[in-house]
């Protein structure tokens, strides 16, 4: 019986613990992250990424890449830091583009609402955070 009433405590401790750190440990299948970007920073689809960022992307990541978007304090897992060369450069197009197309949660997929081309586009849109300058912490 002690043992149930520890257990209780402990799963309550678990249930109400802050929000967890970035979990980088996201599996993409090698196929995946092998695949090349077939879009250059020239292609109207590579234009284009800046709104569809704006639109879908920015309240959890942020309008400057930087993971401080306003929905991003109420989500359980905290969305990606963009601006963050520990995040990004080991990181491929490929990787890039199949969590941008799966999500997981609470990230949506985003294969059903935008083309290759369009995700491809967000794959190079993402790229440029890194050298934008990163929004003040408050
Ligand atoms: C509802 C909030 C939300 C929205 C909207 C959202 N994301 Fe995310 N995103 C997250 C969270 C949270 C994670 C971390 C998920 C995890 O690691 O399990 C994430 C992770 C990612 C990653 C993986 C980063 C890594 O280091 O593994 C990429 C790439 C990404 N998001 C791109 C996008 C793009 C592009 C859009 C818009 C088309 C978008 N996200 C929209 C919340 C969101």
């Amino acid at each position: 019986m002690r043992f149930t009433v520890g257990g209780l405590i402990l799963l309550a401790a678990i249930t109400i613990a802050p929000a967890s750190p970035f979990d980088d440990n996201w599996p993409v299948p090698r196929e995946a992250s092998e695949r090349v970007n077939p879009l250059t920073t020239e292609s109207p689809f590579a234009k284009k990424a800046r709104l569809l960022y704006n639109d879908s992307c920015a309240i959890c990541h942020g309008d400057r890449g930087d993971g401080r978007g306003p929905e991003a304090e109420q989500l359980g897992t905290r969305p990606a830091d963009f601006t963050s060369s520990a995040v990004m450069i080991p990181m491929s197009d490929g990787e890039l583009f199949y969590k941008i197309s799966k999500g997981r949660n609470p990230m949506p997929a985003f294969e059903g609402k935008y083309s290759e081309n369009e995700r491809w586009g967000l794959v190079l849109y993402l790229r440029h955070f890194l050298k934008a300058p990163p929004s003040k912490k408050k």
